[in-house]
């Protein structure tokens, strides 16, 4: 639970672009001071400037690589050197991969599980001991709904987003004794660079993708009741309880045709 929103300071990782922007935009609008990381820091910056002018909230950017070993530690280490106590981090960088096996490149696929996966587990643990420590807090991971199901052609993919979600239920219910909530949002297609940065350029706006404006408040609802997860979109919420009325075989068979790669 946080103490407030208003004059508190959230970390948001893949602040760059999408839904980690529109986290910092809708934040700041609560008030909130926001320390941005990810790669790109001319878009932290623009973004920095943006939020300042609307809202009149500080933000500091730092440029962090998570797909670096040690990044979430030193991430928080440069946070907590410029005097930020962080009571709500967000932990949202992260990227896709749509392939076929022979032309799936193996440290590509690594490096996918060092910024979904090490990265994302670093932040939290590091982050919510110290609000376990304080008594207040709060920790928004995103799943997917492919965290639901494996899917055939993103397999690295989507078992790294089934970890995120088993893995902050799991903190969820050992943290909520200690005043700090763990919700993890859990999107389907949304409309970012996502799917550019993930071999299917256009599907998101092929596949009547959500904005990210909804994704986010539905996000933020469910973080401020409380709640373990959150699926985005009604459609998305039904397909996430279907998969678990069929057999595991069928679910990961039908999975195949929806990034089958088309040959020419
Ligand atoms: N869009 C969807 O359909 C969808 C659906 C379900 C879940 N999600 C999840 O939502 C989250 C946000 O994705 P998005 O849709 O907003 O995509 P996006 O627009 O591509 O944003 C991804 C963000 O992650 C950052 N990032 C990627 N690699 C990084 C690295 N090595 N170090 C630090 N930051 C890194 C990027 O920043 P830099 O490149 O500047 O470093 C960028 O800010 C991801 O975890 C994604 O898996 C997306």
């Amino acid at each position: 639970m946080l103490k407030a929103y208003a004059g508190q300071w959230c970390l948001i990782t893949g602040a760059s672009s999408g839904i980690g922007a529109e986290f910092a935009r809708q934040l700041a609008v609560r008030g909130m001071h926001c320390v941005l990381a990810a790669r790109r820091e001319d878009r932290l910056r623009a973004l920095a400037q943006e939020l300042g002018a609307a809202h009149g909230t500080r933000c500091e950017i730092v440029s962090a690589d998570l797909s670096q070993p040690r990044a979430g530690r030193e991430l928080l280490a440069e946070v907590s050197q410029r005097g930020i106590a962080v009571e709500l981090l967000v932990n949202n960088a992260g990227f896709g991969m749509v392939s076929s096996l022979d032309e799936t490149d193996v440290a590509r696929a690594l490096e996918l599980i060092q910024v979904n996966v090490a990265g994302l587990t670093e932040l939290t643990l590091l982050a919510a001991k110290e609000m376990a420590h304080r008594g207040h807090g709060g920790i928004i991971n995103i799943g997917s709904i492919v965290s639901f199901q494996p899917v055939g052609y993103m397999a690295v993919y989507a078992a790294s987003k089934a970890y995120v979600l088993h893995f902050s239920e799991a903190l969820w219910a050992e943290l909520r004794a200690h005043g700090v909530t763990v919700t993890t949002l859990c999107p389907g297609t949304t409309r970012t660079e996502f799917f550019d940065q993930s071999g299917v350029p256009g599907w998101a706006e092929r596949n009547r993708g959500q904005d990210v404006t909804s994704v986010v408040r539905t996000g933020l609802k469910a973080f401020d009741s409380g709640r373990h997860y959150v699926v985005s979109g009604w459609t998305n919420y039904l397909v996430s309880l279907a998969v678990r009325l069929a057999t595991r075989a069928t679910v990961v068979k039908s999975s195949m045709s929806v990034f089958r790669p088309r040959r020419p």
